[in-house]
């Protein structure tokens, strides 16, 4: 390399360092003020940004994983949530053999989280599997319930039993069995 193609290479090199810290600067200067830049409720671009409550967040994180961040899993593995999981909610058996899930049970939130986290899952998955009067899970309920989990139980028996009980006519199950093949 020449001297001079030194220099202009040393040149570009400094400009592109100003021009990186100016940006940081400028990004700085936008979160400082929340009108101008605020990530929860808009882009800088104006597009918005959709936000999430404390339960479609903890769903996310805590079970949407194995159910699928819209309640649809891989078929066999793990029960479709959507359009499926409000036929349970057509009985009090039902309603609390949800909570008392181990994956729900111990999921890693506190009772009133676990009560939005369960709310959001049956409220918008449960499409018409849904009785029409359900009444939304409350954080003192799902603390009781989630202290007597179903640690040692055939999980798949006792859904069968549960659903033996519950009403032909109560809430509509998407066709495909919500069972997962083993
Ligand atoms: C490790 C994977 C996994 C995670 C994480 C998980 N689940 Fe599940 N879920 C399952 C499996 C498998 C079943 C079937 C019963 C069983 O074996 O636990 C199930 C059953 C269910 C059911 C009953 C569905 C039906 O039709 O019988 C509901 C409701 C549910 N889970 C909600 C949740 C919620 C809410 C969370 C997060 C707090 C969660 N699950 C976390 C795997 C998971």
């Amino acid at each position: 390399m020449t001297p001079r193609a030194k220099a202009v290479a040393a040149a570009r090199r400094a400009a592109l360092v100003l021009t990186v810290v100016a940006g940081v600067m400028a990004a700085r200067a936008r979160a400082d003020d929340p009108a101008a830049f605020n990530p929860l409720q808009g882009s800088a671009q104006g597009t918005p940004v959709p936000t999430l409550t404390a339960g479609e967040t903890h769903y996310m994180q805590s079970c949407g994983g194995c159910h699928g961040i819209l309640g649809s899993s891989a078929r066999g593995n793990v029960p479709e949530l959507r359009g499926n999981v409000g036929r349970l909610m057509c009985t009090q058996a039902g309603r609390e053999y949800i909570v008392r899930l181990p994956n729900v049970a111990f999921a890693g939130v506190d009772d009133s989280v676990l009560a939005e986290v369960l709310n959001y899952v049956i409220f918008s998955f449960g499409d018409a599997s849904l009785p029409q009067d359900v009444k939304p899970y409350t954080a003192e309920e799902v603390g009781k319930l989630r202290r007597e989990p179903n640690k040692n139980t055939n999980l798949w028996n006792l859904r069968q039993a549960i659903m033996a009980q519950t009403d032909p006519d109560c809430g509509r199950p998407k066709p495909e069995a919500a069972r997962p093949a083993q």
